[in-house]
């Protein structure tokens, strides 16, 4: 949420470098962005722009950017509407702040700067800090000092880099809550503080995580030093690792976008994860699982509670973090605690851990970014294979997610991982039935995604990624709730996807369906081969229409291709609507804000 990079250099070309390792830091917020640089007049220079990296380069394409130290920011707005003024950097007296996260007590802390004689631009937080660190020198300390006082004042959760007009050779930075990683270039003429290592993947080999309440200091002078400092102030070290985030992974490899990438790499990933999965729930230790994670992550364990209540007889309750960790949850010894998150670092599922921790029980964390906060702070960790995900609807990641928590419960050699692997193969081969599909559902005014079974949560899976992609109202149900309420709602503008595969629940879920058309609404039924020759009388009419998906030997695994079949039915609506994929509109990749 929000991306950050930043540069101090023995070179003058530090323009290259802010651009493109924006442009790789888009998926973290895509509302506007800007830069500032102290250039080769000694002056800070400072261009920002509402939307994309491309408007930004635009805005800036009559300066020559040279200078030997950078800020730049992707923003996803928290605190105040999406306008230039509101975008970062924010300056104030020569120093320029970039910031993720948020601080809360900035409207105390405002105050406090207006009756000194502060004023203010934007409506931010942000802007808060720049005047803070301000305030210190302008009162004769030095920039480090005033950041690092600045730093003390102000709660909540942040990642911050500062730069100073009258400290050129000066790189600060702050990591709390929010993720921060520090490297240096190969030839260490470059040192770079970031948001992820994404932003440094072409940048850096060896990356260095910050822990939280570090500060980073980098300093200039005939060669590029560094020093983190704990949040007791006193130097430290922290392990610097190969940064794994390579060219392959953050570039669409010749697809249109990179959800579509990612949408392609889904068998890979359940062959990967497959191939790699080494971990055992201890059951006799466990009397039931609490799952707890946010969105789609949250799906995951829905779907996962069915498999594993199923195969292991123990009770397994779902929570979404938000609420969780805002209740007083009861907890035992005896219950398993799972935190889902794909980036590691959504806020909620990582307070909902701490939370536990703190009355003293062990967590285990499913988590796709090693480095992640969620992951360096769980007593166990589950790594899913999904690799990098840059488009901000999770796709592949909530496959790696669904596989691991089957795993989890059930003996490999029972799972038919090529059968499983090769009906995703099949399903994406049918990419053009979900455009054909698409092309009908694009004009609705609203969605249903029923389901039965294992099928509602990929329902509701179904229902968020086409809400969040093609903005068109989308809810998924239980199919037997329909009737309980929602089916208020249909008549001929309401699309349902009907998700029927052939399984117990078949019939069941087809009354719903026929209720729908009773009422004139419009039904796409995504159901499987095994349907094909049954008589079920609507199939003939025209307000249905049927797409017939690979029929798996193990009803248990059949969620996996109708997984794929509702990313490429979101993914081809989307384009059709003419929107950006990858960036759909008030959204983010890492929610780390509450
Ligand atoms: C939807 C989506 C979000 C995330 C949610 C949790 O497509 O991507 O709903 O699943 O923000 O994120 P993680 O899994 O990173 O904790």
């Amino acid at each position: 949420m929000c991306g950050i990079i930043s540069v101090l250099s023995l070179k003058t070309k530090i323009a290259n470098c802010l651009f493109s390792s924006l442009e790789r830091l888009e998926y973290r917020g895509y509302d506007s962005a800007g830069i500032a640089y102290i250039g080769i007049d000694a002056k800070l220079h400072r261009v920002r722009s509402i939307g994309t990296i491309d408007n930004l380069k635009r805005a800036a394409r009559e300066l020559s950017i040279e200078g030997y130290i950078g800020v730049g920011h992707t923003r996803w707005a928290t605190h105040g509407k999406v306008t230039e003024v509101n975008a970062h950097p924010h300056i104030c007296k020569g120093v320029a702040i970039v910031h993720n996260g948020i601080v809360e007590n900035y409207q105390e802390l405002k105050k406090e700067l207006l009756k000194s004689g502060y004023t203010f631009e934007s409506e931010t937080d942000t802007e808060v800090i720049a005047k803070l660190v301000a305030s210190y020198i302008d009162n004769g300390i030095d920039f480090q000092s005033a950041f690092k006082h600045a730093i003390s004042e102000i709660s909540g959760t942040f990642a911050i880099v500062a730069i100073y007009e009258g400290a050129p050779h000066l790189l600060l930075g702050v990591k709390k809550g929010s993720p921060m990683a520090i490297g240096f270039s190969k030839d260490n003429q470059n040192f770079y503080i970031a948001s992820d290592a994404v932003a440094l993947s072409t940048l850096v080999e060896n990356v260095t995580y910050l822990e939280e309440g570090d500060f980073v200091i980098a300093e200039k002078r005939d060669t590029l030093t560094y020093k983190v400092l704990d949040n007791l102030w006193s130097e430290t070290s922290r392990k610097s690792v190969p940064n794994r985030v390579s060219l392959h992974d953050v570039e669409k490899n010749g697809y249109e976008t990179f959800m579509l990438k990612e949408i392609f790499e889904e068998p890979k990933v359940i062959r990967l994860t497959f191939d790699k999965f080494e971990y055992n729930l201890n059951t006799s230790k466990h009397k039931s699982i609490s799952i707890i994670a946010c969105g789609t992550s949250y799906y995951a364990g829905l779907l996962a509670k069915y498999w594993v209540e199923e195969a292991l007889k123990i009770r397994v309750d779902v929570e979404i973090a938000s609420e969780f960790r805002y209740r007083d949850p009861l907890l035992s010894a005896d219950t398993a605690c799972i935190f889902i998150s794909q980036s590691g670092e959504t806020i909620d599922t990582l307070s909902a851990l701490r939370l536990v921790k703190s009355r003293g029980y062990k967590v285990i964390a499913l988590v796709n970014v090693e480095s992640s906060s969620i992951a360096r702070e769980a007593d166990f960790v589950i790594k899913t294979e999904a690799g990098i995900e840059i488009g901000v609807a999770s796709t592949k990641a909530f496959v790696a997610q669904i596989l691991s928590m089957l795993m989890l419960c059930t003996d490999r050699n029972s799972l038919a991982i090529t059968e499983i692997e090769t009906s995703v193969r099949t399903v994406l081969n049918m990419e053009k039935k979900f455009i054909d599909a698409a092309r009908k559902i694009m004009s609705s005014n609203s969605l249903f995604y029923i389901g039965r079974g294992p099928s509602y949560p990929v329902a509701l899976e179904g229902a968020l990624k086409m809400k969040e992609l093609s903005y068109i109202p989308a809810e998924g149900y239980p199919a037997g709730e329909i009737k309980h309420g929602p089916i208020a709602i249909v008549d001929e503008d309401v699309y349902t996807v009907v998700i029927a595969p052939l399984d117990k629940y078949f019939e069941k879920t087809i009354s719903n369906a026929q209720e729908i058309l009773a009422r004139n609404g419009k039904i796409l039924l995504l159901t499987t081969e095994g349907a094909k020759n049954l008589s079920y009388d609507f199939r003939e009419n025209e307000n249905v229409d049927c797409i017939f998906l690979p029929q798996l030997s193990n009803p248990v695994h059949q969620p996996f291709c109708l997984v794929t079949a509702i990313h490429l039915l979101a993914y081809h609506t989307s384009k059709l609507m003419g929107y950006d994929v990858d960036k759909p509109r008030n959204l983010a990749k890492s929610v780390t804000v509450e």
